[in-house]
């Protein structure tokens, strides 16, 4: 796995001293794994999660990607103790994972939230603020303060049953049940999921504000440009196995690579530094991946004249597709490999037959 970034961030403040400031850690998972038992001789299916093993620190926005599949949300769940893992450990603030004292202090919004239809989204939040031990005026200050922070109508929180709701509106119900008791660390699968241009932007501006409040959030989304916005780190799961974790800047930026643009010098040169050479107006374009002085050196010496050299860096998008291609060839290669171990040569076929 490629970490890219360290458990600890350096204090700009005190960078001349390099003074170091550590987060405390508030998830912690060591070797987890996860295997479902299915069917009626409950045989064992491939892992949904191998050997994972991270740690979120206190107030950071952890984004966890993966395609589907990739067991995100057996993750997410092994986490807040809803299944239990067939090997390793996690906790959640220093307390095992599932124990009961620590989910009063943290909230979930659930892939696929299942509300009560006949109840309106007020009476929801009511039942749900009273597990949570809310009561009186207290409860209905919370009540009405989530309502506004999850921009949901004051009217038909209160008039409209659950069944008559939008996905929309749905979902906003169901992240205001997962603040309903002011918690600290915020868990949420997929939370933009059906949501239209404005509520994303709206669930973009409640996971800022939330982390504006000290408060620790995980969450697992597919939608990549809203998670490049707003996560401080991220990790890539794919089949069960986290492929890279750090920093999005730190991710992104390694490795840069340079979008050059000249006239003149030599094609067979050009054609050794860059890729993806085109040719337009007398001049050539074409992306460096190479060291950016050297380049400039055999520019001068080929009597090259480069009029532009931009450093470019690959959208998250970019970035999530290569490592996941990246992780499906290797892991193609790995199975041929196999296949070829596997299999007895033609030879030691022959030699079993004889000695038969
Ligand atoms: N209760 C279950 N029983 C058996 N297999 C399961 C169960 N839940 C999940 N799986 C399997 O575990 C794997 C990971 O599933 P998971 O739901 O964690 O993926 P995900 O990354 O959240 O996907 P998506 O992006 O589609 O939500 C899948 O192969 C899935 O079929
Ligand atoms: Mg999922």
């Amino acid at each position: 796995m490629n970490e890219a970034s360290t458990p600890h961030s350096i204090n700009s403040a005190a960078s001349a001293s390099q003074s170091i400031v550590h987060t405390p850690t508030i998830i912690k998972t060591q070797d987890l794994r996860k295997v479902y038992r299915t069917g009626f001789w409950l045989k064992a299916a491939p892992p949904s999660l191998k050997q994972c093993s991270l740690e979120i620190y206190r107030g950071e926005t952890f984004g966890l990607l993966g395609p589907n599949g990739a067991g995100k949300t057996t993750l997410l769940k092994l986490l807040l103790g809803i299944i239990r893992p067939t090997a390793g450990e996690a906790s959640l603030m220093g307390q095992p994972a599932g124990d009961s004292a620590t989910k009063a202090r943290i909230g979930y919004l659930p892939e696929n939230p299942y509300f009560y239809d006949y109840l309106t989204g007020w009476e929801f939040l009511n039942y749900t603020a009273g597990l949570f031990g809310l009561s009186g005026k207290t409860k209905n200050r919370r009540i009405a303060d989530l309502l506004d922070l999850v921009q949901l109508d004051r009217h038909s929180a209160t008039k409209k049953q659950m069944r008559r709701y939008s996905k929309g509106m749905l979902q906003r119900v169901g992240m205001a049940q997962a603040l309903i008791n002011d918690p600290e660390i915020v868990f949420l699968d997929e939370p933009m999921s059906g949501l239209d241009p404005t509520g994303r932007f709206q669930v973009r501006e409640i996971i800022l504000s939330l982390k504006e409040q000290g408060k620790t959030l995980f969450f697992n989304s597919h939608v990549l440009s809203d998670v490049e916005m707003i996560c401080d780190r991220i990790a890539i799961l794919d089949k069960g196995e986290i492929v890279c974790m750090g920093a999005i800047d730190k991710l992104l930026g390694n490795p840069a690579y340079y979008r050059v643009k000249g006239r003149g010098g030599s094609l067979d040169i050009l054609d050794r530094w860059l890729r993806d050479i085109t040719f337009e107006g007398g001049f050539w374009q074409g992306t460096l991946y190479e060291n950016p002085f050297e380049f400039m050196a055999t520019a001068r010496l080929m009597n090259a004249t480069v009029t532009k050299l931009a450093v470019a860096k690959p959208t998250l998008e970019e970035f999530f597709m290569a490592q996941i291609q990246q992780q499906r060839a290797i892991a193609t290669q790995a199975e041929a490999e196999n296949r070829i171990a596997a299999k007895p040569s033609k030879r030691r076929r022959l030699l079993g037959k004889l000695s038969a």
